[in-house]
């Protein structure tokens, strides 16, 4: 997502040189010397921006969801599209009755989802590799991000259902929105015309290639 990030802020005029990334520097400024990039894990950026540490941040809705933090979202940067979703391997056993043994790094997501059908679940936290749960026999399925399908596919797994679709936010401290309102304004609108110039030329290629 990063780099997806940072593309659509360059072709919205915010450009990070390329020797500040290659650096091993966590807090860069852009070239024109307005703004300061802090680079964090993905379930950290909201924690910094709900702080006011960060004014805004990018971050998927998957980590907005698990993590339940109080940032504004105004834009949908329509970058890194998955979708969270519960898969199994063969001889999935979800309408059987008694409790479903679920991993996942989204303990709060999964409970929600199932809570909300009335399934019984125990829920497996894990940090990564969750695929691995189903086959190694530790859980009955796993609620996950899939994008390509190619990690579950290649574990022998498959989507028994989507819970949601995830795409990349631009979020926004509360306090920043009102007292940065300018510079906050600006920068969400350099964005989604940034958006929007990338799709226009995502539909003309498609319209191209059609
Ligand atoms: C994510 C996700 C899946 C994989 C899905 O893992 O948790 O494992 O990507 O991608 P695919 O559908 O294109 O195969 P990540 O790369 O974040 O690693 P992790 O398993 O260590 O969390």
């Amino acid at each position: 997502m990063q780099q997806d990030a940072l593309a659509l802020l360059a072709r919205g005029g915010v450009r990070v040189s390329a020797e500040a990334l290659a650096s091993r520097r966590l807090a860069v400024e852009d070239e024109g010397g307005l703004y300061r990039f802090v680079f964090v894990k993905p379930a950290d950026v909201p924690v910094y921006v709900e702080h006011g540490i960060a004014d805004c941040g990018v971050v998927g809705r998957d980590v907005l969801l698990e993590s339940g933090t109080d940032v504004l979202q105004p834009l949908d940067l329509k970058i890194s599209r998955c979708r969270i979703a519960v898969a199994a391997g063969e001889g999935w056993r979800g309408g059987r009755p008694g409790v479903l043994h679920v991993a996942t790094k989204y303990p709060r997501v999964a409970a929600a989802h199932f809570g909300a059908r009335g399934v019984p679940v125990e829920i497996i936290q894990l940090s990564g590799s969750v695929e691995l749960a189903p086959v190694l026999g530790l859980a009955d399925c796993i609620v996950d991000l899939v994008e390509t399908g190619r990690t579950l596919a290649e574990n022998g797994l498959a989507v028994v259902e989507t819970i949601t679709e995830s795409t990349g936010r631009l979020v926004v401290n509360r306090a920043s929105y009102q007292l940065k309102a300018e510079a906050v304004g600006a920068l969400i609108s350099d964005l989604a015309r940034a958006v929007a110039e990338r799709e226009e030329g995502r539909e003309r290629v498609t319209e191209g290639a059609a």
